[in-house]
């Protein structure tokens, strides 16, 4: 895939904004240089989460976690309004961060503001100004190492603040190859005391080829809202596998 700058078209409460993206020609193993299909999908999804429930006192309200081109974080910070902190690995968050300043007046238009850094899920050393601190964690596409789900699950443990606001919004492409990993996520979040609250299927477009004569390919995709089974409650971990099911 060579570079492509590119707009999408995402609804807002007040109509349709195009964030523009570069995504930069595709490297190895830097998958974030690309937008995916489940992150368009989110990002149109998101102006149909109602947020009125969401503490105005917490500042953080929202982190992504593998943020990747920015669709998602910064489609939250233009359609809901807030903070919206959007991190990746190190060699994906200068593209990033660029994609952010370009869409900047369109996010501070709604009231929202999206900044950007390193957040590395393998790297557990503690910060703890930061701990425990968003109401809202959002991601999209996370899932394509049988690492994953445990790296992924144990950052949302440490970022998520446990109240009855608390939310962790994802959206999975399900991809054959890699639904152990998905079994697997589901399962940690439910050890977590992380309940699924609403869910659902619905299909996208990888758009670099793989379908058929060589268009667009479709992909299936999984979302799920999830919250606190008992927020600020003690876990007890003894009764959690009697309600704990990947499915
Ligand atoms: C398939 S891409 C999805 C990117 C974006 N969310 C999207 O859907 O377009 C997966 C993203 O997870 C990021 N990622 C993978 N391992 C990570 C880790 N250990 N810490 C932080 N981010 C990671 C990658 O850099 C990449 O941006």
């Amino acid at each position: 895939m060579p570079a492509v700058s590119r707009a999408f078209q995402i609804p807002t409460p007040t109509g349709n904004v195009a964030i523009v993206l570069h995504e930069p020609s595709l490297t190895e193993d830097n998958l974030g240089l690309k937008t995916w299909a489940s992150s368009y999908l989110l990002a149109k999804r998101l102006h149909s989460i109602d947020l009125t429930e969401v503490d105005p006192e917490c500042q953080r309200i929202v982190l992504e976690l593998g943020s990747g081109t920015g669709l998602v974080g910064i489609a939250a910070a233009a359609v809901w309004g807030v903070h919206v902190h959007l991190t990746d690995l190190p060699e994906i968050v200068p593209n990033l961060a660029s994609n952010v300043q370009t869409n900047k007046d369109l996010t501070r238009k709604s009231g929202g503001i999206a900044t950007t850094g390193v957040l590395d899920w393998s790297n557990t050393a503690k910060i703890p100004s930061d701990d425990g601190c968003y109401q809202i964690i959002l991601a999209a596409d996370p899932l394509y190492s049988p690492e994953h789900p445990e790296l992924l699950v144990q950052t949302i443990d440490r970022y998520l603040v446990r109240t009855a606001k608390a939310r962790v919004i994802v959206e999975l492409p399900l991809r054959r190859a890699y639904a152990p990993e998905i079994a697997d996520f589901k399962q940690r979040m439910c050890d977590l005391d992380l309940e699924i609250l609403d869910q659902g299927e619905e299909s996208g477009y990888d758009d670099w080829g793989g379908g058929e004569n060589g268009g667009p390919k479709e992909v299936r995709c999984w979302w799920a809202i999830f919250g606190c089974r008992r927020p600020g409650g003690v876990f007890l971990l003894m009764s959690s596998s009697a309600w704990c099911s990947p499915y």
